[in-house]
């Protein structure tokens, strides 16, 4: 059984989705006659990377992460760990990561330098949600869905404790 309290629904699977199609669009435009690298973070970007993938009209592969950033349940401490790296040479190519959320930004940082060292041409970051009172290093976040408040989000591939990600809407822990 569940110990903590989840919250109101802050955000819809519906506004979600429809943020995945302006997304796609913008993303669609800004690649026209190019092709690209879609690479999500495992785990909690796979919601948010199938809905995005669908709605650009690209040739396009896609790859998969998994990073570990150690701290608490909660706070990460700013070291950050590859569990599985790329399996696709990224030499050249156009490379837009698709993460569940930026907080401290320090992952995304890491992982920018990661894809700069191994050669991309281009790499844009697509976040589903930016808390951005959580930042502790400057990054830039070209394609949001939507900015929340400095609380504990859970739900649409975001875990609490590995839990939650099932929840078909953004949702909080409550204190
Ligand atoms: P960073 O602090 O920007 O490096 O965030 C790294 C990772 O921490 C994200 O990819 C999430 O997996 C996790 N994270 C940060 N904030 C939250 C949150 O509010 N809920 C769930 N996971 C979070
Ligand atoms: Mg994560």
């Amino acid at each position: 059984m569940h110990e903590e309290t989840i919250g109101n629904v802050m955000i819809t699977q519906d506004e979600i989705l429809a943020k995945a199609g302006e997304i796609g669009k913008k993303i669609t435009e800004e690649f026209k006659g190019e092709e690209i690298v879609l690479v999500g973070i495992l785990r909690g970007a796979v919601l948010w990377m199938a809905d995005i993938m669908k709605r650009i009209e690209l040739d396009m592969t896609i790859d998969f992460m998994a990073v570990s950033s150690y701290g608490s349940a909660t706070k990460s401490s700013g070291i950050v760990k590859i569990n599985k790296d790329l399996d696709t040479d990224i030499e050249g190519k156009n490379v837009i990561i698709v993460e569940d959320i930026v907080d401290s930004g320090v992952t995304l940082n890491y992982l920018v330098g990661y894809f700069q060292s191994r050669g991309a041409k281009v790499i844009k970051i697509c976040a589903l949600l930016d808390k951005p009172e959580g930042r502790r290093v400057d990054i830039e976040v070209d394609y949001i869905g939507f900015t929340v408040d400095d609380r504990f989000i859970v739900g649409y591939g975001l875990d609490y404790d590995q839990k939650y990600r099932n929840l078909p809407y953004i949702t909080y822990l409550e204190e």
